[in-house]
């Protein structure tokens, strides 16, 4: 193998791999909201200096716990900025880590020069502000989407999708922030950030599971996030096909890669071969 050949191959294994890893974990890095207080802080103020202070904070703490809460004192009553993260029940430390990077990496973007902002990736939420909204809750509807109607035996689907959320909002007594449950092909999940009590987070739950039902009376799938909670069902597959949109661009962007990958593929077996002819050539050549 020539030199040329090797780095092709390289190049080759070092995409395949990267591809590969963005198709784990899109499921997670899926973007669901942002937004930004309409408030901006001045460039270079020690304002500025805490919402970084603080964003780094988010950052560092996900890689070790799955939710954690962050008052950055400022020089005024004025100037203290609170935030916290959470990450969805079932991530690893690692996956949080990642996911709440990332939401910090993308929150810092949407809202530059905002004193709040808040982004919710289906596998974590990142959220600051000057106002003290830490152990307030908030049953403020962000998100509400409903998928297609149910094609078949929808009463039945129906009665199993109620029976599930039903038991999503009441819980088993304890306090359990994160939440999951399905009946035959009907899964659901929910989640109350955790600076709710108990009693607050089965008030945001009920209130989320009421407005779901009414919204999306019988359709294969719902979203509902409020801003202290939110709760998602689907029949049939994942649950993550509740965002279809983003899943649909995460598809066109998997399939160019792919048929980039391919093409480059196809580039370097025409380099190898090229090669491989004029090698052969050149030895029929000094043959003669
Ligand atoms: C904030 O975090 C501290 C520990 O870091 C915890 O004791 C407190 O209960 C949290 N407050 C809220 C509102 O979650």
């Amino acid at each position: 193998m020539t030199l040329a050949q090797k780095l092709e191959l390289h190049l080759l294994l070092i995409l395949t791999i990267s591809s590969l890893t963005s198709l784990s974990n899109s499921a997670t890095d899926t973007f669901v909201y942002g937004g930004c207080s309409q408030m901006k802080y001045a460039q270079g103020s020690p304002y500025e200096v805490g919402v970084d202070s603080l964003l780094t904070s988010l950052v560092n703490s996900a890689m070790y716990t799955t939710y954690n809460n962050f008052t950055i004192p400022g020089s005024s009553q004025q100037d203290t900025i609170y935030g916290l993260f959470q990450c969805r029940g079932d991530l690893s430390n690692n996956d949080c880590g990642r996911c709440v990077a990332r939401a910090v990496s993308q929150v810092g973007t949407l809202c530059l020069d905002s004193t709040g902002g808040a982004l919710q990736l289906e596998g974590c939420l990142v959220k600051y502000d000057k106002n003290a909204f830490l152990g307030v809750e908030d049953k403020t509807v962000v998100v509400k989407k409903c998928g297609p109607l149910i094609s078949s035996d929808s009463d039945a689907v129906l009665g199993r999708r109620d029976a599930v959320l039903g038991y999503l909002a009441t819980g088993d007594g304890t306090y359990k922030p994160y939440r999951v449950g399905g009946s035959g092909d009907v899964q659901a999940k929910a989640q109350c950030v955790q600076d709710l009590s108990f009693g607050e987070c089965q008030d945001c739950l009920s209130e989320a599971v009421g407005q779901l039902k009414t919204l999306c009376g019988n359709a294969r799938w719902g979203d509902m996030y409020l801003a202290k909670c939110y709760v998602r069902y689907s029949e049939g597959g994942d649950h993550s096909n509740g965002n279809q949109d983003h899943n649909n661009n995460d598809d066109e962007i998997e399939k160019t890669l792919a048929i980039l990958i391919g093409l480059i593929a196809a580039v370097a077996l025409i380099i190898i071969f090229v090669s491989f002819l004029s090698k052969a050539c050149e030895k029929g050549k000094g043959g003669k």
